[in-house]
């Protein structure tokens, strides 16, 4: 007997009808990747329906260990080599666009569907090239690919996709800067991924000292979680649940030349500027151009 990711998909779109989707989070609890992973390996249906439906309820999952400490290292390597080897520059995800990193200030986020001040670094599969860029794939892979599993997609769906297919996977590698990095509350898209997931990559208290990832619950209020947070954790939630990063240490001098400062590794499926009328995600604060709202 085995539970297959069609079963997985159509497990998703029965709940999806019945119930409107999770605005706020309802609770956070800690699950150990090795566990997550063992159960998905073994396509155990009544451990992935039940996590399912405590997703869609609105619960979020702290996933411990999802990445190797190490990861870190391999980050900041390439955060590194990335600013000597190129200028910061911008790129649509056309077919054979280039990775590449780029800094987003309060003038660059104003045209974009997120307000973010931070300093990204994109990589796309096609790309991978260098012994650091395998690792980062790696590192990202032995997680996200369970977490595409459980989202309904497959574990190898989309991953040798490339954009004039529609839909393809990017890393991007974000320092959120201390001194103003942040993330203003919104939603991500579903259509391609429901589940959304991230790996930490810096320690508060130790990196930075204030703001990181936060929720909102029932009353509008923040929850925020870093202080639960571990290097090589990943966050886990359905992706229409309200969620942002807090300015990282607010009274600090912003230097975006510092490497001191809060890491992240964000995966996505995007769709990619083939498509027409992509989706993309959608700021809640009325900070940017695009002000709708859904
Ligand atoms: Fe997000």
């Amino acid at each position: 007997m085995s539970f297959s990711t069609k079963n997985i998909n159509d497990f998703w779109n029965k709940i999806e009808l019945k119930n409107s989707p999770p605005k706020f989070v309802k609770k956070v609890s800690v699950i150990d990747f090795e566990i997550l992973k063992k159960n998905c390996r073994e396509k155990k249906e009544f451990f992935i329906k039940s996590i399912i439906k405590r997703m869609y309820s609105g619960e979020a999952f702290i996933v411990r260990n999802a990445a190797k400490k190490n990861l870190k290292d391999i980050v900041l390597k390439l955060a590194k080599s990335y600013d000597k080897k190129y200028k910061p520059s911008f790129h649509k995800m056309l077919d054979n666009t280039p990775n590449f990193h780029r800094i987003y200030d309060k003038e660059v986020t104003k045209k974009y569907s997120l307000y973010a001040i931070k300093h990204s670094y994109f990589f796309y599969n096609w790309n991978i090239k260098t012994k650091l860029e395998k690792k980062l794939k790696e590192g990202v892979y032995r997680h996200w690919r369970y977490i595409k599993y459980l989202a309904g997609n497959g574990m190898y769906q989309y991953e040798k996709n490339i954009p004039s297919d529609g839909q393809i996977d990017r890393l991007q590698i974000v320092n959120y800067p201390r001194g103003g990095g942040e993330l203003r509350d919104h939603v991500d898209p579903r259509q391609n991924q429901r589940v959304v997931s991230g790996l930490i990559m810096s320690k508060i208290g130790e990196d930075f000292n204030s703001g990181g990832f936060y929720f909102r619950d029932k009353n509008n209020k923040k929850i925020n979680i870093e202080k639960e947070l571990e290097i090589g954790d990943s966050v886990i939630f359905y992706g229409s649940i309200i969620h942002g990063v807090d300015v990282v240490d607010k009274t600090a001098k912003l230097n975006w030349k510092s490497y001191q400062s809060r890491w992240f590794i964000g995966m996505f499926v995007n769709d990619s500027n083939h498509v027409k009328n992509r989706v993309t995600a959608k700021d809640l604060t009325g900070s940017v151009a695009n002000k709708k709202t859904g």
